[in-house]
């Protein structure tokens, strides 16, 4: 991509709206666009990192089996009816008439409607166990949307349900997932927590919640620093009795073991081997997608920006262009990069050079490659890894043998974007 035609417009200023520093440079960055309160659109570069959060969540629930499908947003009132959650949750949900009188409602949640569809999918024993999964999103009419994409009343989620003849079956799901979440959130390059929880109103018996350490974080628990473990009440650690640091936390994703709550509501069986009626055991499985983006955000930026984790970040590499006749240099060293899986954002845009690293700072792609005035006569680029700073001055070979071995055996993703 080259910058002079991306939709990259960083601002210098800090946005008025902006609540804590993730939101700031979320929108600084062009990442992020402010509808309203609460509704955000992702342009360009935010969907690149949706995408990738997207994609690390995808590879490891397909890694256990789970198969992706996606349900309506529209649902009609009578599914959530039967499970009485149409009063639970009627202050979160946006509900409105059709044209024909149909009470429909934008989907808060899924489980009525995934219920529903094993009920009518599902007949035998032989077809289960399953797991089914989506990537979607939610609609909640949160009384304090904050934070930006930390609580939306649009946003994304990855919602997983797990279908089971039987209880063994359902703790044999359960650890698949619970061992996906550990995946997926140190794929995102987050430092995270998994802490045993309350089932409460989802009724079942297992609960795990997984929390990111966040100053935007809604939940609090304890920290040993010395331990370097969390606890739920407050005192002194009990092993090392230092006395622990409260931490504010950001919930990213919850699994519950449902069992039986929703298959009884709405009658959703399935003949068992000795052709009995049961009701499905079922458990499910929340990732808030989008606000794993700020949260990695929180835990990423510095003073200059982002510093995101290779897996996240738009691109892999920033180039910056700054003598006025490299482009053509600056686009073959591209298809360099590209033939090694690696995507590029080019900027060669007639700005300063000050400008131009600034931004590239504030955008966030691990690698800053510049290709200064005196190219020509040195042939040398100049490396800066965006997260510990530390420089390097390579040729062209040295700089593609030292990202190869960066990147290690990453398989080979070819950078699609040509323009
Ligand atoms: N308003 C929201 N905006 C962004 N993400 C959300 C929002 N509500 C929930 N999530 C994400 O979706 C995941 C699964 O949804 P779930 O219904 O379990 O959340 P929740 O218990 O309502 O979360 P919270 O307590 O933060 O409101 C949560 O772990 C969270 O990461
Ligand atoms: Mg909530
Ligand atoms: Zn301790």
């Amino acid at each position: 991509m080259l910058y002079s035609e991306s939709f990259i417009f960083t601002t210098r200023e800090d946005p008025k709206v902006a609540e804590c520093r993730s939101q700031k440079l979320l929108l600084r960055g062009s990442f992020l666009f402010m509808v309203s309160s609460g509704i955000y659109s992702y342009l360009p570069l935010g969907q690149r990192v949706l995408e990738n959060v997207s994609d690390i969540i995808r590879k490891h629930m397909n890694a256990q089996g789970a198969q992706e499908l996606l349900m309506s947003a529209l649902q009609p009132i009578e599914l959530w009816e039967k499970t009485g959650r149409d009063e639970d949750l009627k202050e979160v949900m946006f509900k409105f008439q059709d044209r024909k009188n149909r009470t429909l409602c934008l989907g808060p949640t899924h489980e009525e409607e995934i219920t529903e569809i094993a009920r009518k999918c599902i007949v035998s024993y032989k077809q289960l166990p399953r797991i089914l999964y989506q990537i979607q999103v939610k609609f909640r009419d949160e009384p304090r949307p904050r934070f930006g994409l930390m609580r939306s009343c649009e946003f994304m989620m990855k919602d997983a349900y797990s279908f089971d003849a039987d209880e063994k079956g359902l703790n044999e799901n359960y650890e698949k997932m619970r061992y996906a979440y550990n995946e997926i959130l140190k794929e995102c390059g987050l430092d995270y927590v998994m802490v045993e929880a309350d089932p409460g109103m989802m009724g079942g018996s297992a609960s795990h919640e997984f929390m990111v350490p966040a100053p935007i974080g809604e939940d609090i628990l304890f920290y040993c620093e010395s331990c370097k473990r969390y606890f739920k009440e407050k005192g002194k650690c009990p092993g090392c009795k230092r006395t622990l640091k409260e931490t504010r936390m950001v919930e990213v994703g919850h699994i519950f073991q449902l069992g039986t709550k929703y298959s009884l509501a709405q009658e959703a069986f399935f003949l068992d081997k000795d052709g009995q009626r049961k009701p499905f055991i079922m458990g499910c499985y929340g990732i808030g997608v989008s606000r794993l983006i700020p949260a990695i955000a929180e835990q990423c930026a510095d003073s200059k920006g982002f510093a995101w984790p290779a897996t996240i970040a738009p691109f892999d590499v920033s180039l910056v262009v700054l003598g006025d006749n490299f482009l053509k240099e600056a686009l073959a060293l591209r298809e360099d990069f590209a033939k090694q899986g690696l995507k590029t954002l080019v900027d060669e845009r007639d700005e300063a050079a000050g400008v131009k690293f600034n931004d590239a700072c504030l955008i966030g792609n691990p690698y800053i490659v510049i290709m200064g005035k005196n190219y020509a006569q040195s042939q040398k680029v100049d490396l800066e890894v965006r997260k510990s700073g530390d420089k390097f001055s390579f040729s062209r070979e040295e700089l593609l043998n030292f990202l190869k071995d960066e990147y290690g055996e990453r398989a080979a993703k070819p950078d699609t974007v040509k323009s």
